[in-house]
């Protein structure tokens, strides 16, 4: 069974007496542990797209099945106990809060999974948090646990917010431009801690970009314009986004 399946999935917006779809009657099915990376002209639906996956948002049309569970039917409520337990944002700007420390930004994160429901319909008895040490130190940030936002780099600050998206152990790892602000080489090592999230940890990894060069180190690459998806390609051999980003600055 594939983790996430899009059937007919539309969202559409009424402005005034005219409604548009941002997104439409998009068919699709996102596998376990897929790196898969969405690329497409601005205004073409990509943040909608990664909203819905990440019931940030709904549908107002079809089905989007997580894990056999059709979120598309569900109340706030039921959508804030999906997020808590099964999905991880990441964002361009990162969103750190300033006042918290690395490690309490982390910490956060993971008491938004534990304070969820004790009656939550994930809740299987299997799936730990991560605690902040440890999703800390696997962005290799372990010495800079107690400083604040303001005293790291952009790439530092992004790691970070990546140890915040997985404190909670998400199967779901969702990422909008996490690079936009980034140079290349700082940018490399991110989209390699990405790829690693997928490839050795198994989490499911959606990276919204505007850089092209992703086409190389991604298991899939969708393509999307005008609300639907324009292609869906599987990629043989990802590259390492370290090695490759260096050879195409030499
Ligand atoms: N809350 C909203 N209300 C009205 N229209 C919206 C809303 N959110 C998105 N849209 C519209 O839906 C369309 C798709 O927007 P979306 O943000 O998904 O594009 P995108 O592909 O992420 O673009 P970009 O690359 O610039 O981030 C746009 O025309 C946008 O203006
Ligand atoms: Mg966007």
């Amino acid at each position: 069974m594939s983790l996430i399946e899009l059937k007919h999935v539309s969202r559409s917006y009424t402005m005034g007496d005219r409604s548009f779809y941002a997104i439409k009657d998009i068919n699709l099915k996102l596998e376990e542990g897929e790196f898969v990376v969405i690329l497409g002209p601005s205004g073409a639906g990509k943040s909608t797209l990664l909203n819905l996956l990440g019931g940030m948002d709904s549908p107002t049309e079809g089905e989007l099945i997580f894990d056999g569970k059709d979120i598309a039917k569900f109340n706030d409520n039921q959508l804030t106990d999906y997020r808590a337990w099964n999905v991880g944002v990441v964002f361009q700007f990162y969103n750190l809060i300033p006042t918290l420390t690395a490690y309490e930004n982390v910490a956060l994160m993971k008491d938004v999974r534990l304070q969820s429901s004790k009656k939550s319909i994930w809740n299987k008895g299997n799936i730990p948090v991560v605690p902040p040490e440890e999703a800390i130190e696997s962005v290799g940030l372990k010495e800079r646990m107690h400083h604040f936002p303001s005293q790291m780099s952009g790439g530092e600050q992004q790691r970070i917010s990546i140890a915040r998206a997985i404190a909670k152990n998400p199967r779901l790892l969702l990422c909008d431009e996490p690079t936009g602000a980034l140079d290349t080489n700082t940018g490399a090592e991110i989209l390699k801690l990405l790829q690693d999230m997928s490839h050795r940890d198994g989490r499911t990894v959606v990276m919204v970009t505007h850089n092209d060069d992703c086409v190389e180190i991604a298991d899939r690459v969708i393509r999307v314009k005008n609300s639907m998806i324009q292609s869906d390609e599987k990629i043989e051999a990802p590259k390492d986004p370290l090695i490759f980003m260096d050879n195409k600055q030499e």
